[in-house]
């Protein structure tokens, strides 16, 4: 057991075409976002003191044998001991995170995967992506009821991924044929995934046809996205991403405010605009040639976005 402190870090994500129908088994894309980060630093304690959990954000601190059995840190620390056949160490994990909580940038996916990172490195037995992503899949049933695994995939691979939920042979990692440029605005509004999962599948429940003719729409588009973003033709992806938005709407996940920046964003220039996660609030993101970036970043700041990133995807 190495005995050195260890530090793992994790991005934020950002969805490109495709939530919520990926739940129902369409495919969906997300890349990483390294503007944001979770990270978790695991230093040696006495021995005998047991395994620490500080959230530094958060003013919490506790060790894993007094957690509640559903917090969601300590669960990520377990699920890896088990995952190891390890037992506790005598250790502190350090937890801090720069991705606003339920804002869609996949917060709980980067702050569980940074743990179960640092953790098992500092055991000496460091995970792969994919299991990582096994794990990290876990927590996020406690935070998000019926997650359909995307944010744990392409946060603990850490590259645009292609991602079907029920192929069990992991995600098609994206090569991307031509950078672009992503501008991504908060709402500053949160983004209750659990609830508007839930919501969505009451809807489908009520009026399946309707529902799965949008999921198949949205599904279609995420294909022809995934085509264009091989083969480098940025400009096809702008009007993917407004179709997909006015899909979203249908499914009922906008909101105003949402709709509002995405409006912005389309009159500074922006190829395409969507909101991006589960919605109602957290971000949304546009396409933008990269010289056009910052008059969109101050555009978006005027409509009344929270904080702006800049990403490109490469
Ligand atoms: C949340 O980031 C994306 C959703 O599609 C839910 C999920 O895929 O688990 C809304």
């Amino acid at each position: 057991m190495s005995h050195a402190p260890v530090e793992s870090t994790a991005p934020g994500k950002v969805i490109l075409f495709g939530e919520h129908a990926v739940v129902y088994g369409e495919p969906a894309i997300a890349v990483p976002v390294s503007q944001v980060e979770a990270g978790a630093t695991v230093e040696p304690a006495p021995s005998g003191s047991g395994l620490t959990l500080v959230a530094a954000d958060l003013e919490q601190r506790f060790t894993l044998a007094e957690a509640p059995p559903r917090d969601p840190l300590a669960l990520a620390a377990r699920l890896t001991l088990d995952r190891l056949s390890a037992p506790a160490p005598d250790a502190t994990i350090v937890i801090r995170s720069s991705i606003p909580i339920a804002s869609g940038l996949g917060s709980g996916a980067a702050v569980s995967t940074a743990i179960v990172r640092a953790l098992a490195e500092f055991i000496g037995r460091p995970l792969s992506p994919a299991q990582v992503s096994e794990l990290v899949f876990e927590v996020e049933k406690i935070h998000h009821g019926t997650p359909s695994g995307i944010d744990n995939t392409v946060i603990a691979y850490e590259r645009p991924v292609y991602f079907i939920c029920t192929e069990a042979s992991g995600p098609h990692l994206v090569s991307v044929g031509a950078p672009f440029t992503l501008v991504i605005a908060d709402t500053g509004l949160p983004s209750p995934t659990k609830r508007l999962v839930s919501r969505v599948r009451a809807g489908w429940k009520r009026d399946r046809a309707r529902y799965e003719a949008l999921f198949e729409d949205i599904g279609e588009i995420a294909r022809e996205a995934y085509r264009k973003i091989e083969t480098g033709d940025v400009e096809g992806l702008g009007p993917l991403m407004d179709k997909n938005h006015a899909l979203l709407i249908q499914l009922g996940v906008s909101s105003p405010t949402l709709d509002r920046l995405v409006d912005a964003a389309r009159e500074a220039g922006a190829l395409g605009a969507k909101l991006s996660g589960a919605g109602q609030g957290g971000n949304m993101l546009a396409l933008v040639d990269v010289e056009d970036a910052q008059n969109a970043t101050e555009v978006l700041k005027e409509a009344g976005a929270a904080h702006v990133i800049r990403t490109t995807v490469a």
